[in-house]
């Protein structure tokens, strides 16, 4: 594992910008489409716009790439605003060119468990179907869930649905207009599925997410806490900035090893 700490979020959001920029430039030279694997909520909204910016500058090119959602609420009705499929059309295939069309979401219309599981298992096999995902961008919930592997998670478990534990509830309600507004459950890519991806990126900033990072990047591999399967990847980043790395023990070697060669 990488770890790259920033003076702030402006340049955690570039940092993280240029990891996925190299992930599409290696996806195009080996002759694949390249997949990047999209997060919501707030942590990769300043990539996405870096991601925009080089878009403008010619420095990468989403047109043929293909989005995968890390997961989606169920039960929200199509184009809800706050569905993960229109607010990933909205900041990511509006901004960077990706076509809606190449955005994959799980999807979270079923009506009972047996439609959600055969959803969920046929997002599982489009991930296979286009060989993968190159790049998975990754926030981390303060309780330390990634996509919404809530605590106590299955380390190897797929594309499921899943009960949003009353913290995450909380914290997203903010996107809606009360509490009682946020959806009890989503489905989400498991643990398992998020360790397929040939690369991790994970963005955290802020206070907030410091004891989650520090769990996630230094504590045991555990369940309890679903950010520390990064540990178990052969190529996971970590990029946050100061206020989020405050609780690293061993900050010095990261700083060290991102120093280079
Ligand atoms: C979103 C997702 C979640 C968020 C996490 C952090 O697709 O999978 O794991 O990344 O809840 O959310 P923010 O970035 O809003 O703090």
């Amino acid at each position: 594992m990488e770890v790259f700490v920033t003076a702030g979020p402006e340049e955690a959001a570039r940092r993280a910008a240029r990891v996925v920029i190299e992930a599409v430039a290696e996806s195009v030279a080996a002759g694949r489409a390249p997949v990047v694997g999209l997060a919501t909520g707030s942590s990769p909204l300043g990539l996405y716009k870096e991601l925009a910016l080089a878009v403008d500058r010619g420095q990468v090119d989403f047109s043929e790439a293909y989005g995968f959602a890390l997961d989606e609420y169920v039960g929200l009705p199509a184009g809800h605003p706050e569905s993960y499929r229109e607010v990933l059309v909205a900041e990511v295939c509006r901004r960077v060119g990706l076509a809606p069309e190449r955005l994959h979401v799980p999807d979270g219309s079923g009506r009972n468990e047996s439609e959600l599981a055969a959803g969920a298992a046929r997002y599982e096999e489009l991930i296979r179907g286009v060989g993968g995902i190159d790049v998975q961008i990754l926030g981390i919930g303060r309780n330390g869930h990634i996509g919404f592997n809530e605590p106590g998670s299955s380390l190897t478990s797929r594309t499921r649905v899943k009960r949003l534990s009353s913290r995450t509830r909380a914290d997203n309600a903010r996107f809606f207009e009360s509490l009682d507004d946020v959806p009890t459950h989503c489905v989400t890519q498991g643990l398992g599925t998020v360790l397929e991806a040939r690369r991790l990126l994970l963005v955290a900033t802020g206070a907030s997410k410091a004891p989650a990072v520090a769990a996630a990047v230094e504590g045991p591999l555990t369940a309890s806490c679903p950010g520390s399967v990064l540990q178990f990847h052969a190529d996971a980043l970590v990029v946050v900035d100061e206020a989020a790395a405050a609780g690293l023990r061993n900050r010095e070697y990261y700083d060290e090893s991102a120093a280079g060669l």
